[in-house]
């Protein structure tokens, strides 16, 4: 057992420079990463947890107060991964130090010789000196978040307490730390199951909503632009809020939408579009909308923020289209583009809407909020009973 008054190895050195170079390149990293579980915005990177825990879990074995078997299994046991290790106490703490950085590594966090070794160290640190029974050091974190410090204190066979004012980093960490390693895969092959059952559930419940294409394509989004109306006089034209025209910007795949202005007599102007593959980025019109400002397509007038705000006010934050009483679009959100996915082709598919797909938006938004489905996932009576 480390005395009290022994200093730990963080305490006299960290190494920083490698543990901030793999803490910056596992942000990259997806696969198989907690990140990947559930977002968190206050996620720490592992790397830096598993290292500064080390840091803190081991003594520094130039304190003459470090415990002589904690000094010797180092000593048996780096080897095994770094190669030899000087005679002094100082080579030693050296050694300490690089193996910390190394481990720090994402490629190696799984590794078994690095897993058994620092188990190994921790444990023969934290080993009652009298020979009475091991206890692991308990790793407290009451602000655990993701979970980033007890799930390395896990890994490095601590017992770990956590805990959160947030009941979703709550619910983050009781997966992550309790439910994956008693369940593992058969917690997420039940997952697949249930997340299966409910995507069928959906999909029957929702099809009324999504009208098919007469070719048998399913509209898989609505992209949708909140409105104000220009005020410059003589235009009062309808302008559709976007920061942007593009609808695909892939490599080999580009889709835009190009608008202009239709003057009928009598009428104020209005905005026609057309889906376009544009060849180049001059060919997709600017956003209407900058720093809050709108720009008018027919007239080019701008409409200052605090319009723009009282203008939306007016229509309760203007997410919705509004309807008259045969059921046509008059006001509020238009509906831009139609995303489809096609059988036998792959990427998506854009078209301009029709009275159509407006026709299957006032028909959902009566029965939405009695959705079966909805209702079922709201209650978790659906969900895996492990
Ligand atoms: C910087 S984050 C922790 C990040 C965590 N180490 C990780 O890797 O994800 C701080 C956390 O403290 C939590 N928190 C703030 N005030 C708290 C309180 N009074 N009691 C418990 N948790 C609190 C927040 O909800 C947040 O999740
Ligand atoms: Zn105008």
């Amino acid at each position: 057992m480390i005395p009290k008054e022994c200093r730990r190895l963080a305490e006299v050195d960290f190494p920083i420079a490698v543990v901030s170079k793999h803490s910056a390149r596992e942000k990259s990293i997806r696969h198989g990463h907690p990140s990947t579980l559930h977002l968190w915005w206050a996620r720490r990177p592992l790397a830096a947890c598993r290292a500064m825990l080390l840091g803190l879990l081991w003594p520094d074995p130039c304190d003459p107060r470090c415990p002589e078997g904690f000094k010797q299994k180092a000593r048996q046991l780096l080897p095994t991964v770094q190669g030899r290790v000087g005679p002094t106490d100082e080579d030693l703490r050296k050694a300490l130090l690089r193996f910390i950085g190394d481990f720090a590594n994402w490629d190696l966090a799984a590794n078994r010789t690095y897993l058994d070794v620092s188990r190994a160290l921790v444990k023969a640190a934290h080993a009652p000196v009298d020979g009475g029974a091991y206890e692991p050091p308990l790793v407290v974190d009451p602000f655990a978040g993701g979970g980033s410090i007890p799930l390395e204190a896990l890994r490095l066979g601590c017992e770990a307490f956590a805990s959160d004012l947030n009941p979703v980093a709550c619910l983050i960490l009781k997966v992550m730390l309790e439910d994956i390693p008693r369940h593992g895969p058969e917690l997420a092959e039940e997952l697949r199951r249930v997340g299966g059952e409910i995507k069928k559930a959906a999909e029957t419940e929702l099809a009324e909503f999504y009208p098919k294409d007469p070719d048998g394509a399913p509209p898989i989004a609505y992209l949708w632009a909140r409105t104000v109306r220009c005020e410059a006089p003589n235009c009062g034209a309808e302008i559709p809020l976007a920061r942007s025209f593009w609808l695909c910007k892939k490599p080999n795949r580009k889709w835009a939408l190009k608008h202009q202005a239709v003057c009928p007599r009598g009428e104020p102007p209005r905005v026609e579009f057309e889906v376009i593959e544009p060849k180049t980025e001059k060919d997709v019109p600017g956003g209407t909308v900058t720093r809050a400002k709108a720009r008018c397509i027919c007239c080019g007038a701008v409409l200052p923020p605090d319009r723009v705000r009282a203008q939306l006010a007016a229509q309760r934050g203007g997410a919705d289209v509004v309807f008259d009483a045969k059921g046509r679009r008059m006001g509020g959100a238009r509906m831009l583009t139609v995303v489809l996915l096609r059988p036998g082709e792959t990427g998506r598919h854009y078209r301009l809407p029709t009275e159509r797909d407006y026709e299957a938006v006032r028909q959902a938004q009566t029965p939405l909020p009695s959705l079966q489905y909805l209702q079922k996932c709201d209650a978790g009576r659906r969900l895996p009973v492990l």
